[in-house]
């Protein structure tokens, strides 16, 4: 979608395949083919975004707030007609459960609607004058400029939207290109998108980040980078902007959560919701526990029911309801997670549950290792998949002492009764990561709390309410009491 126009395109595709297979001897079913764009695209993006934009003089950007309110809604009318093609795509590129792709697409409604009643909100707060020293001020939000937004293969749509939606919302025209897992199901969409907004107001391409990513940012047009993915992305895609000073960032990166046990823990709780932290989309989400730090006092109970409670969840296809566990979509991932698990064991840590590290074509189990240290990958790497480190302490202060040094900061699982020894150590936690769950799981949502992270793991924070705030700059008209 590129200028308001969909594009005809005779150039070079390239293959979407499913990791779930369609015959009995695995093999990767193929979904269809995307266009695979390169520089000549860029350029058409860039003008397009560039001149919707127009200094801030484009329509996107001046028209009036309810003329704008009024395309989303027509879009996300249109959206909603789409939910079950979305759906059943969510299920075959990513292996996304039902249960969990239905989720995903009526959070996303959802999201898109509380966007449109924050920025309406948002808009009577701007009415409003205030008086300082006699300067009388009428402040305003208003657009920054061209945003480039690269959304992750976990959350294609929800989290790719938490950043799309409140961009655009505020005037600002965006360039779109989806993650190369989740691309297809972006399709459905593209129809709505071009008859809800005016052209070049929303972009989006397709093709290697490399190849279309890259040129988009060396052409200087971008003024927001707005990513979820991982750093070394992020960092090259800034590299590439000619004038870095300009460039806004908005990014949700890696995180390393732990969960810490305490000893007067409510253990069946503490173990069923550790099980959706750590393995809940496979551990494919950026919130998932990605370390346990039990007390030693309670180790050995701990790590005999989770691992009984992890070798009871059944892998299968998404769409059956009984299956937990569904195939990874990252052909290079069980790979990975063996080098892991072998890095460990290698170094004294054991698969402590039955089924532990058992593979299928497109698929690891998970394996539950214990006892992890700091000379494993394992306690340094985020995992993002089927692995699950267990750790103990003696002494709160080593978990700790552990976050303090972690180049991550982004949410902390803490399960315990006793609010005299929880309360001061919540005063602690906040202060190394954004969110402290209590008794829960990590986890980003309602989305309209904040979401973000501390050093490495976030730079600026996503939810309804600071998106539209990170998305646009604050301007006013002032004028003297005289
Ligand atoms: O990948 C990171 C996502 O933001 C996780 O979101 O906690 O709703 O699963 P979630």
């Amino acid at each position: 979608l590129v200028d308001g126009e969909l594009k005809k395109w005779t150039g070079k595709t390239t293959e979407v395949y499913s990791t779930i297979s369609s015959t009995e001897k695995y093999a990767p079913t193929l979904l269809g083919t995307i266009p695979f764009m390169g520089e000549e695209e860029a350029a058409e993006v860039v003008n397009s975004a560039k001149n919707a934009f127009n200094h801030g003089q484009g329509l996107w950007p001046t028209m009036k707030v309810a003329d704008r309110i009024k395309c989303m809604e027509n879009f996300v009318t249109q959206m909603k007609t789409t939910r079950q093609e979305v759906v059943k795509l969510l299920m075959w590129e990513i292996g996304k459960s039902l249960g969990d792709s239905e989720k995903e697409f009526d959070r996303t409604v959802d999201y898109i609607y509380d966007t449109i009643e924050h920025y309406k909100q948002l808009d009577r707060s701007n009415a409003r004058f205030t008086k300082s020293q006699g300067v009388n001020a009428m402040i305003r939000r208003g657009p920054i400029g061209v945003v480039l937004c690269l959304g992750p293969y976990n959350y294609p749509l929800n989290e790719t939207f938490s950043l799309l939606i409140p961009a655009l919302i505020m005037g600002n025209p965006v360039i779109f290109k989806p993650a190369k897992n989740g691309v297809l199901l972006i399709s459905p969409l593209l129809e709505a998108f071009k008859t809800s907004f005016p052209k070049g107001a929303i972009n989006i391409v397709y093709g290697r980040g490399r190849e279309i990513a890259s040129p988009i940012m060396k052409s200087g047009v971008v003024d927001i980078l707005a990513l979820i993915g991982n750093s070394k992305s992020a960092i090259a895609l800034q590299d590439q902007h000619p004038n870095k000073n300009r460039l806004r960032l908005v990014l949700g990166l890696e995180a390393k959560n732990p969960a810490i046990i305490l000893p007067d823990a409510d253990l069946d709780l503490a173990i069923s919701e550790c099980i959706t932290g750590t393995l809940s989309f496979n551990g494919q989400r950026c919130t998932a526990l990605k370390v346990l730090y039990v007390h030693e006092s309670i180790a050995e109970e701990f790590n005999k029911r989770f691992s009984q409670a992890v070798d009871a969840l059944v892998f299968g296809n998404p769409w059956d309801k009984s299956v937990a566990l569904t195939p990874l979509p990252e052909a290079e991932k069980p790979a990975y997670i063996q080098g892991l698990i072998d890095d460990a064991t290698a170094k004294g840590a054991k698969i402590i549950n039955q089924k532990g590290g058992q593979h299928s074509e497109n698929y690891i189990f998970p394996a539950v290792l214990f006892p992890v240290n700091k000379e494993m990958r394992l306690y340094h790497e985020e995992q993002f998949g089927p692995v699950v480190p267990i750790m103990t302490f003696k002494d709160i202060q080593e978990p700790l002492n552990d976050m303090a040094e972690s180049n991550y900061g982004q949410q902390v699982s803490l399960f315990g009764k006793n609010i005299t020894t929880i309360a001061p150590l919540i005063d602690a936690l906040v202060n190394l990561v954004c969110r402290v769950n209590l008794n829960s799981s990590c986890q980003r949502g309602p989305d309209v709390y904040p979401f973000t992270g501390r050093k490495d793991s976030a730079v600026g924070t996503l939810s309804v309410f600071d998106a539209l705030r990170s998305f646009s700059i604050r301007t006013f008209v002032a004028s003297k009491d005289n």
